[in-house]
């Protein structure tokens, strides 16, 4: 297996880089554009940190793939082949960091043969740097983690998001998941505006479940493979494999709780990220 610790290594580096450069612009005012939707934003930020993550990357590893949130946003193709390819989020949260509420990561994952050998999640301001290599665990800020191992649906919080679709069925669909699952009931619903750090509450254990229809593979590659390194469950929303480019995906502190998921919730059509035009639902 070949070992794929030196783009780690180099991933984590430029994240910690990166990441001052969030910091420094938490604070101020934020020139916001649209995209998809009128909840779907992008700012500066976002597309200068993409930059400087990409250009660093190119210069180490200049025969390397990337999918990139606002390099595709700004019409690059979005296709993931067997090269080895970075899957970069420069900014999830964005709203969240538009708004200065405190949660957003840099999402950064590395995938070869269109497997993911590592995902880095580094949650800005809460200085939380989490990783996970695949078949050597998951780490938050250098200690080792685990999820809950909750089996028992009416014993879990589960973490989902409203996300950028607002046209009715999305909505109604999305709001009528959360509504079956307070009546089981479960013991809470949260949502903290970032795919990559709500995937990461599974994969430390605060949170025992996690759903999402409509959010694309850049915000959830990297945590995917941190809740599977701390020994939970990812799957698609109606119980089958997890396919990063399905924009729809559970995760689970154990197979049991997936399912219980999986029964409830309902998914609404998204056309899938890597058919072309990639961002919108249909
Ligand atoms: C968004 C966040 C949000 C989710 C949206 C994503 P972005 O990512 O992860 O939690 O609900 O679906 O698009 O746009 O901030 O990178």
């Amino acid at each position: 297996m070949a070992d794929w610790s030196d783009c780690l290594n180099f991933g984590i580096s430029i994240a910690k880089q990166a990441r001052k450069i969030v910091l420094a612009a938490f604070q101020q005012q934020k020139d916001v554009k649209l995209k998809s939707s009128p909840a779907d934003l992008v700012t500066e930020t976002d597309q200068q940190v993409e930059k400087i993550l990409i250009a660093a990357i190119r210069r180490r590893y200049p025969d390397h793939s990337f999918i990139g949130e606002e390099s595709v946003a700004a019409g690059e193709r979005l296709e993931l082949t067997a090269a080895p390819t970075w899957i970069i989020d420069p900014i999830d949260g964005t709203v969240n960091f538009v708004h200065r509420f405190p949660f957003v990561a840099i999402s950064i994952a590395f995938a070869v043969n269109k497997e993911t050998e590592f995902g880095i999640v580094y949650s800005c301001v809460e200085d939380k740097l989490f990783h996970a290599q695949r078949g050597r665990g998951s780490f938050l800020n250098g200690e080792p983690l685990r999820v809950s191992g909750q089996e028992d649906i009416h014993q879990c919080v589960v973490v989902t998001e409203i996300g950028a679709e607002r046209d009715d069925l999305a909505l109604s669909t999305m709001t009528s998941n959360i509504f079956r699952l307070l009546q089981l009931p479960v013991h809470g619903v949260r949502a903290l505006g970032t795919a990559a750090v709500d995937m990461c509450q599974v994969a430390v254990g605060g949170a025992d479940a996690y759903y999402h229809i409509g959010m694309h593979c850049w915000d959830i590659a990297a945590s995917a493979i941190i809740v599977q390194e701390a020994g939970g469950v990812v799957t698609d929303t109606d119980g089958s494999d997890f396919d990063m480019m399905s924009r729809r995906v559970i995760a689970a502190s154990s197979a049991a709780v997936a399912r219980s998921i999986a029964q409830v919730v309902q998914a609404f059509p998204c056309r899938r990220d890597d058919l072309e035009p990639s961002n919108t639902c249909v």
